[in-house]
């Protein structure tokens, strides 16, 4: 049962990092670095962790992070499942359900993407307010265990208030400007059309990404508070000269990596006093 096999993951992980677990953290491309900020690390690679999934992706590492910023206890995830990979929607969340048994309650959700508002430009920083699934399928098709969550979960809050207000006030501290805007996943791997592009625009995306929305969809399910930041690191087709790479979108999300690492230890130092 699904179920049982998240609980020998958690479980597994238990006995290896029993520590008090704040906050969760999933690095998106270019931002494995982030750990770098963390004390007292202890590493877990995703492969010694029974039923874990295992990323393939250049720029991920696949590691499972336990450290502390200050006094607040973090569970980093550097690499993730994409479903592009060939995950079902499902794995791609797997984390996330392994966080709900581990007693985590905030999530915090990174990633590069391609800009479609006209207002941003690479290396921007948008705090996502909203999602569009442009994905056919989500984590919760299937058989529910209520253990989890309810069968018809809300989805009015996906991103947290509390938490989009709290990274605003600490960015507006450290005097980093900071895009809001919905974000929408588009299954990959390849790089949307510019007819695609048009259309995400029109029905009110302001960025689009291959990642992100399967956690924030099992995160709200499951009942932990998500903050999702994306990393603008190019605009999206049609709106840019020159075509996509891979590589380009790690250099600039390493590059806007150092601003946003600057913003997430503050917040995470100062996570219980806010
Ligand atoms: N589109 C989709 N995913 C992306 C992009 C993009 O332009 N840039 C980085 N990830």
């Amino acid at each position: 049962m699904f179920y049982d096999r998240v609980k020998e993951s958690a479980d597994y992980i238990r006995s290896k990092a029993d520590m008090k677990l704040d906050v969760a953290i999933i690095l998106g491309s270019g931002l494995g670095n982030m750990v770098d900020i963390m004390e007292n690390k202890r590493i877990i690679p995703y492969k010694e962790v029974p039923n874990f999934p295992r990323s393939s992706v250049a720029g991920h590492a696949g590691n499972l992070v336990f450290g502390t910023i200050g006094q607040t206890g973090i569970m980093a995830l550097q690499g993730r499942f994409h479903y592009y990979e060939g995950f079902t929607m499902k794995e791609t969340a797997y984390p996330v359900y392994v966080m709900k048994l581990l007693g985590i309650e905030n999530l915090i959700v990174t990633n590069a993407c391609g800009g479609i508002n006209p207002a941003f430009a690479p290396g921007d920083l948008m705090i996502i307010d909203d999602f569009i699934n442009a994905v056919s399928t989500n984590p919760l098709r299937g058989e529910n265990d209520e253990r989890f969550g309810p069968r018809f979960p809300d989805m009015s809050e996906p991103y947290s208030t509390v938490l989009r207000e709290k990274a605003e006030k600490i960015a507006n501290e450290l005097g980093i400007e900071v895009k809001h805007g919905v974000y929408t996943m588009f299954q990959g791997p390849y790089y949307e059309t510019a007819a695609e592009i048009r259309m995400l625009k029109a029905v009110g995306s302001d960025a689009v990404g291959m990642s992100t929305v399967p956690e924030t969809i099992a995160a709200n399910y499951v009942g932990i508070k998500t903050l999702g930041i994306a990393c603008i690191t190019n605009m999206a087709t049609g709106l840019r000269t020159g075509k996509h790479s891979h590589g380009e979108v790690v250099a600039m999300a390493e590059d806007s990596g150092k601003k946003l690492c600057a913003w997430m230890e503050a917040l995470l130092r100062q996570w219980h006093n806010h």
